[in-house]
């Protein structure tokens, strides 16, 4: 296997996490280089068992300081970025659209920057050098929901098995053009643009992809499925946006990263591919899953939390239906997710119940006041 030095941005996240342990340990030729800030959302316990890995280092630095980039990308020669930080939840999108812009846009930015100057000084230049670019659908806006009752999808995957229906009739696929709603969206989209920008002007080799909404373990508890499963544990309130109708197409967090390690390595250059299992759910169907199933691994009656649920003002802006056609990746590239949505979410939820501490932690902020000891203030 060729040697590379990989540099994943946002690699303390929720999805970097998967992606970073999952490149360390199964590539020991690699050198991954894990940037992050270390905000409220990234948090090094995710890391803790492969810390100390010789082919890993962490890094805490911004993506908007391009002269620290620079620095780095020179130091350890990296050969490929894989960018996932990000300020990712729609909610804090709405109350401060500012961070949003400038991490998700400045910070992107100036990667792409940073890339194209050191590579440029190189003898051979861009040729073996990768810029991969993590989107989300939410680019794409809102579908909608043409067949409320559910009808039987055009395709299937093992995520959407059992027999799932899909909401409408129309999906996401890769030539859509953007229609974002949220300053998380629209600030994701700007990336995106200007990703393909640096490929059309430059000649960057970039490839982005869009996947569908994402769950499973180390999930920030702002989220809808681990601020639910935690609040079912604790017996508080579930809000329920508007009245739980909006459908997401959920897909397993270790299904994205294969897909990412799959397009890394095979993908085509300047080609964008959409990521998702067809798997569409109403939130409120999602609710009643998460209730049985927390109350089942409790040892509570199956259902008996369901007087929890409360309908609450409805998110401003609140896109209807996300769906991901997935077909090119599938075609092209032969990706499948491997977990149907009841296994994944067993899996999630368990995975919740059992990391108390983490859950803990991370709900109580110790974690942010270990980091500013060891870092400093940020
Ligand atoms: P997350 O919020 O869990 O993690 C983001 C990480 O980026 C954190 O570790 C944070 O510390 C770091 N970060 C934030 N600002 C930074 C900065 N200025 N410099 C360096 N690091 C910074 O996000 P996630 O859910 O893991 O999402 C990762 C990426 O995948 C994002 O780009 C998101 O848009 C995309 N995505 C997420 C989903 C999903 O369902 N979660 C779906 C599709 C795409
Ligand atoms: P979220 O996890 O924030 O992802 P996104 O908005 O990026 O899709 O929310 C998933 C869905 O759950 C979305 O339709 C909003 C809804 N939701 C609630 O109903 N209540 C909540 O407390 C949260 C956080 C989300």
């Amino acid at each position: 296997m060729k040697h590379r030095s990989i540099l994943i941005t946002g690699g303390a996240g929720f999805i970097g996490s998967h992606l970073v342990r999952h490149f360390v340990r199964k590539y020991p030729d690699y050198r991954i280089i894990n940037l992050d800030k270390l905000t409220y959302a990234g948090n090094l316990a995710n890391l803790k068992d492969i810390e100390n890995c010789p082919n890993y280092r962490f890094v805490k630095g911004d993506i908007c300081d391009i002269d620290a980039v620079l620095a780095l990308m020179r130091e350890e020669k990296i050969d490929a970025v894989i960018h996932l930080a990000a300020e990712s939840h729609v909610d804090r999108s709405i109350k401060d659209p500012f961070t949003f812009a400038r991490t998700n846009v400045l910070g992107t930015l100036s990667l792409l920057q940073a890339a194209r100057t050191v590579w440029a000084e190189l003898p051979e230049g861009f040729e073996g050098k990768l810029f991969y670019h993590i989107s989300t659908d939410e680019v794409y806006g809102a579908l909608q929901m043409t067949h409320p009752q559910g009808i039987e999808p055009p395709f299937s995957t093992a995520a959407s098995s059992g027999g799932h229906l899909a909401y409408g009739d129309r999906f996401f696929t890769e030539d859509l053009g953007y229609d974002p709603h949220s300053p998380y969206s629209a600030s994701k989209a700007s990336s995106d643009h200007f990703v393909r920008a640096f490929h059309d002007t430059y000649g960057l080799p970039v490839i982005v992809t869009n996947c569908s909404n994402n769950y499973g373990p180390y999930q920030f508890p702002e989220k809808f499925i681990p601020l639910f499963i935690n609040n079912i544990k604790h017996r508080k309130m579930l809000p329920v946006y508007g009245r739980g109708e909006n459908v997401r197409d959920w897909l397993y967090v270790q299904d994205h990263v294969r897909a990412i390690d799959l397009i890394f390595h095979e993908g085509q250059i300047a080609r964008t591919y959409n990521i998702g299992g067809f798997n569409e759910w109403k939130n409120i169907d999602v609710v009643h899953l998460l209730i049985e199933t927390v109350d089942r691994q409790l040892g509570r009656r199956p259902g008996e939390d369901e007087s929890l649920i409360s309908y609450v003002t409805d998110r401003a802006g609140h896109d209807l239906r996300y769906a991901i056609d997935s077909r090119r990746l599938q075609s092209e590239l032969g990706w499948e997710p491997e977990l149907q949505f009841e296994e994944g979410m067993e899996l999630t939820v368990r995975w919740y119940l059992e990391n108390e501490a983490w859950l803990d932690n991370v709900t109580s902020g110790d974690y942010l006041k270990y980091y500013d000891e060891m870092y400093g203030n940020r």
